[in-house]
């Protein structure tokens, strides 16, 4: 019968496939993306993604674990979903707001999935499995806090407001998403 540590390495190796699909999948989305911070911050991101690959397979190699095939299903549904939005007719400012929405909802998985990593790697006393999950793991909260900033700040009716107050470049009412006032 399998145990905690079999778990902890199929896990291991879902996250790791998870995170390659999104290194394949976010050069699209921040194309379909239109506020230049984003872009930015997805651009950012799509760099951290590529460290965290790396991190996993630092912790395979300690773990002597060969880098599997196994396909995180979860992040293709995920992942599914914005590709629907980049295809959707939705305005500009709109669609990045449903993008930031498909996005959170992978970093938010993400946060789960390093979070019980790290509780196992305690667990067996992994020190530096545990360092590098953690390294990880903080990095999709960063992008995380990020995005929900972008959102209030530059793409939701209150935000777009303020700004336009504060800029007075705005003259016309901003073009918001469904049932702002
Ligand atoms: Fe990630």
């Amino acid at each position: 019968m399998k145990g905690l540590h079999e778990l902890f390495v199929q896990e291991l190796h879902l996250l790791y496939d998870g995170e390659k699909q999104i290194v394949e999948m976010l050069p699209g989305i921040i194309d379909a993306a239109s506020s230049k911070r984003l872009k930015e911050a997805l651009g950012e991101h799509l760099e951290e993604t590529k460290k965290q690959v790396r991190r996993l397979e630092v912790i395979f190699k300690e773990l002597h674990q060969s880098f599997s095939e196994m396909r995180s299903q979860v992040m293709e549904s995920l992942l599914k979903e914005a590709g629907k939005v980049i295809q959707s007719d939705y305005e500009a400012s709109v669609k990045d707001v449903a993008l930031i929405n498909c996005i959170q909802h992978i970093e938010h998985f993400e946060i789960a999935s390093y979070g019980i990593l790290k509780s196992l790697a305690k667990d067996f006393n992994y020190d530096n499995i545990y360092n590098l999950l953690d390294e990880s793991s903080d990095e999709e909260g960063l992008a995380n806090k990020t995005l929900t900033k972008i959102a209030e700040g530059n793409l939701l009716c209150k935000g777009v407001n303020t700004k336009a107050s504060e800029t007075e470049e705005l003259s016309n009412t901003p073009t918001c998403p469904p049932n702002c006032s």
